[in-house]
């Protein structure tokens, strides 16, 4: 039997192994997930990744500006789109893999990749997820927020407040050489204490160079599971948190087929950033 297991990790060639590459190694070694050395960004992609970062930031403080009942979500797609372009960047969501606009609007049992319509108008007492993706320069930073229509009912606020912590507890346990796991693990826990579902069909990602790189981040399962995580890669957190069951539906009646669904139509909040791994833990590249 011929068997090759290829290596991930690869040190650069003429050169001593620095501390860096024993610690992947090592794990490596062990049978972990490590990632390959292109998921470890340069200090110029970092700036560049970093510069649309601060676009992507302007965008949704612009949303945060007008938002407000009676406000259409296409409307919220030319705020997004003009501040953008207005910006020298592009919209990564439009025409991408045939999504329709250039920003996700989701409104109450909309989970994620809501579309942005003309017939869709906010109405007070809603909670709307505004996802978007700027590329700048070629490079890629990816957010979104919650809003609050006016006043909403207790028990929407605190979903929207939980899931927020759910993405703050899921970064500060994102520490060098932790495992994407250790991530899902922490914000599983803060979600199930509320009897939240945390869904599972979709994850954040790797991000920067492209708009959906490896490594896969989970919002839920094992410490000490999936991908390691070191210094210089960069990716969202951006768990989706469900009042209910943690099933999702892409929505029958999306004619483009990206609408995704709570499968109890109970509201669902999502709140995501781009981070920066250090050696000392996640910064924000999307605040
Ligand atoms: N921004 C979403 C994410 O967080 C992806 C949206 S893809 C789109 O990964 F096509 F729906 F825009
Ligand atoms: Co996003
Ligand atoms: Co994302």
């Amino acid at each position: 039997m011929v068997f090759k297991k290829k290596r991930r990790w690869h040190a650069l060639s003429g050169q001593p192994l620095s501390e860096m590459d024993k610690r992947i190694m090592a794990l490596e070694n062990k049978g972990k997930l490590v990632p390959t050395r292109d998921l470890i960004k340069t200090d110029e992609q970092i700036a560049g990744i970093r510069r649309s970062g601060v676009v992507n930031t302007g965008v949704l403080d612009e949303v945060e500006k007008h938002i407000c009942a009676g406000m259409t979500t296409l409307e919220i797609d030319k705020i997004c789109y003009d501040y953008c372009t207005g910006h020298g960047a592009t919209p990564a969501c439009l025409n991408y893999e045939g999504f329709p606009k250039s920003v996700c609007t989701s409104i109450n049992e909309v989970v994620c990749h809501g579309i942005p319509k003309e017939e869709d108008v906010l109405q007070e007492g809603d909670i709307v997820n505004v996802d978007f993706t700027t590329i700048l320069d070629g490079y890629y930073a990816d957010a979104s927020r919650m809003f609050i229509i006016g006043k909403t009912t207790p028990e929407k606020e605190q979903l929207v407040r939980v899931a927020k912590e759910c993405l703050e507890i899921g970064a500060e346990a994102a520490k060098p050489y932790c495992f994407v796991g250790d991530i899902g693990h922490a914000i599983q826990k803060h979600a199930d204490k509320y009897h939240y579902g945390i869904v599972r069909d979709l994850c954040g990602h790797g991000v920067g160079l492209k708009f959906h790189e490896e490594p896969e981040v989970l919002h839920y399962g094992h410490r000490g599971t999936g991908m390691v995580l070191v210094p210089g890669m960069v990716f969202t957190i951006e768990p989706m948190v469900n009042m209910g069951t943690w099933q999702v539906f892409v929505d029958a009646d999306d004619k483009y087929g990206w609408e995704v669904i709570t499968g109890d139509e109970l509201p669902s909040a999502q709140w995501e950033h781009t981070f920066l791994m250090t050696e000392h833990g996640v910064e924000i590249l999307t605040r």
